[in-house]
C-alpha cells in the first residue's frame, strides 16, 4: 500500500468516526435534558406543596395584611403590613411577635418576624393562591426575589429562620399545636436542591 492510499484511508476512518460521534451526541442531548426537566418538575411539585401550606403562604400575601390559621383568615386587630412588612408605628409585628413562640399566649415568634414583600406574593388580591406556574415564575424572577439565583434560593429554603419556623410553629391561642407543611424540612431542602440542579424548571401553564 502506498503512503498516499494509507493517508486517504486514515482520513476516511477519522471522518467516519467523527460523523458517528456527532450523530450520537446530537441524538443524545434531547434525551438527556428531557428526563432532567421531568425530574426538576417533579421536585417543583414537592416544593409547591410546601409553599402553599398556610404556615408559609400566610406571610406571602398580596394584600395589606398577614393571614392566620389553617383557614388563612385575615390577621386580627387590623394588623397591616406597613412600608416594609414590619407593621406601622404603634402596631409593629415585634410588639407581639417575639424571638420565639410564646405558647402560653399563642403568639408565634421568630427572629425579625415580618411579612414578605408584595413582590413575593404567592396569592392574588382575593387571598386565592396563584397557580403553581405563577408562583414558580415569581420565585425565580431575580427582579422580584431580591436577586436570588439557584444556590441562594437553596440556601434560603434550607437555612432561613422564618422558613424554619414553619416546622416549629408552636401552639395557637386555643392551645392547639399548629399544623406543619407536608414534607419535612430536610425533604424540602433536598427537593429544592434537585430542582436547582435541574435548572429550576417551571410548569408551563
Ligand atoms: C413570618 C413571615 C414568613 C413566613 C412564616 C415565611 N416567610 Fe418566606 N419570606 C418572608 C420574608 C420577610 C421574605 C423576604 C426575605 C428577604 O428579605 O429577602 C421571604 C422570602 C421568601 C422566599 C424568597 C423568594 C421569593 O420570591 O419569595 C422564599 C423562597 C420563601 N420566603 C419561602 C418560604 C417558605 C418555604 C416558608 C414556609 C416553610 C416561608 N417562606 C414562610 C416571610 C415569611
Ligand atoms: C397585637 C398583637 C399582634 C401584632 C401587632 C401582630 N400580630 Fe401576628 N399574631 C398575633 C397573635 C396573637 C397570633 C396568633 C393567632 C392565632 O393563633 O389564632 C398571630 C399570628 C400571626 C400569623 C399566623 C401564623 C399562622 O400560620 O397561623 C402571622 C403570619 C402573623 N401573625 C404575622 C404578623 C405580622 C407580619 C405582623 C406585623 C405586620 C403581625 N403579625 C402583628 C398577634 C399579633
Amino acid at each position: 500500500m502506498s503512503r498516499s492510499r494509507m493517508g486517504v484511508g486514515l482520513a476516511w476512518f477519522l471522518l467516519t468516526v467523527s460523523v458517528a460521534v456527532f450523530a450520537t451526541s446530537a441524538q443524545e442531548s434531547p434525551n438527556r435534558t428531557a428526563p432532567r426537566r421531568a425530574d426538576g418538575l417533579a421536585a417543583w411539585q414537592q416544593i409547591h406543596s410546601v409553599l402553599i401550606h398556610p404556615r408559609c403562604i400566610n406571610c406571602h400575601t398580596a394584600v395589606d395584611y398577614p393571614q392566620q390559621g389553617d383557614e388563612r383568615r385575615r390577621h386580627y386587630a387590623n394588623v397591616v403590613r406597613g412600608p416594609d412588612g414590619h407593621g406601622v408605628p404603634g402596631l409593629q409585628c415585634a410588639t407581639c411577635h417575639q424571638e420565639s413562640n410564646a405558647n402560653s399566649t399563642g403568639v408565634p415568634g421568630s427572629h425579625d418576624w415580618h411579612l414578605a414583600p408584595l413582590s413575593m406574593a404567592w396569592q392574588d388580591r382575593n387571598d386565592k393562591p396563584l397557580s403553581s406556574a405563577a408562583i414558580c415564575r415569581a420565585i425565580t424572577d431575580r427582579r422580584t426575589n431580591h436577586n436570588m439565583d439557584g444556590p441562594a434560593l437553596l440556601k434560603h429554603n434550607a437555612e432561613d429562620t422564618l422558613v424554619g419556623w414553619a416546622w416549629e410553629p408552636g401552639r395557637d391561642i386555643h392551645g392547639n399545636t399548629r399544623t406543619v407543611p407536608p414534607l419535612s424540612r430536610a425533604e424540602f431542602a433536598e427537593a429544592t436542591r434537585q430542582w436547582v440542579e435541574a435548572g429550576m424548571p417551571c410548569p408551563q401553564l
